[in-house]
C-alpha cells in the first residue's frame, strides 16, 4: 500500500469514528433503496441558485462549513457531522437555474439551543419529519453521477410500485468531507408525500 492510500484509510477511519450522525429509523429494504424516516430535527441551511451541483455546493458547503468553524452570534466552533444534504429543486431560478439547498445536520448537543447564524444567507432550518427513499453510491459524485443515481432510483421505486413519491425534487447526500479520497458514500433521495 502507498502512502497516500495509508493517510485515505486513517482519515476514513478517523471520520468514521468521530462523525455524528443525523438519526433515523429503517422502514423498508429493498434490493436497490432504502426507505427510512428521520425524525424532526434542526439543520444549518443556505441556498443558492445554479446550473451546476458542483458549482453550487463549492459555494454553499464552505457557508455552512465557516458557521460551524465559529461564524456564529456565539463564535462557537461545532462539531462536523453526518450527512451533508443538498435540496435540489429544478428549474426553480428565472433563467431555469436549479435552486440547491445545502444542510448539515446540527450536533444532538446543540440541537436545543444552535448559535444563531452571522452570514445572512445562512439560516437554521426546522426540518419536520422526513420520509425518504434512498439509493446509495461510491465514489466522487460529478454533476452527471447524481442526476443518473436519481433516474435509476425513480426506476426502481416505479417499478416497484411505491405510491405518494414525490419526483418534482430531490436530496443529494454526501457523508465525506471533501478531502476523504477513497470509499466515498453517497445517496440521492426521494421523498414520500
Ligand atoms: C430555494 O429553495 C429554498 C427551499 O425551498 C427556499 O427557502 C429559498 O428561498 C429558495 N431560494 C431561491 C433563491 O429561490
Amino acid at each position: 500500500m502507498n502512502a497516500l492510500r495509508v493517510l485515505g484509510l486513517l482519515l476514513v477511519c478517523q471520520l468514521a469514528l468521530a462523525i455524528e450522525s443525523a438519526p433515523y429509523t429503517v422502514v423498508n429494504s429493498a434490493d436497490t433503496y432504502e426507505e427510512r424516516v428521520y425524525p424532526a430535527q434542526k439543520w444549518i441551511t443556505t441556498s443558492i441558485l445554479s446550473i451546476s451541483h458542483d458549482e453550487a455546493t463549492s459555494i454553499t458547503f464552505y457557508r455552512l462549513f465557516d458557521y460551524i468553524d465559529g461564524q456564529n452570534e456565539d463564535g462557537m466552533k461545532i462539531d462536523m457531522t453526518a450527512p451533508v444534504t443538498t435540496l435540489v429543486i429544478p428549474g426553480e431560478g428565472p433563467n431555469c437555474e436549479n435552486n440547491f439547498t445545502e444542510s448539515f445536520y446540527i450536533p444532538s448537543a446543540h440541537q436545543a439551543n444552535p448559535p444563531k447564524p452571522t452570514n445572512p444567507d445562512v439560516y437554521i432550518e426546522e426540518r419536520p419529519e422526513l420520509h425518504v427513499f434512498s439509493r446509495r453510491f461510491h465514489g466522487f459524485a460529478s454533476d452527471q453521477d447524481w442526476i443518473t443515481n436519481a433516474a435509476q432510483l425513480h426506476d426502481d421505486l416505479v417499478a416497484a410500485g411505491e405510491e405518494g413519491v414525490d419526483f418534482q425534487t430531490y436530496y443529494t447526500v454526501g457523508y465525506d468531507s471533501p478531502f476523504v479520497i477513497i470509499d466515498r458514500d453517497n445517496e440521492v433521495w426521494f421523498m414520500k408525500k
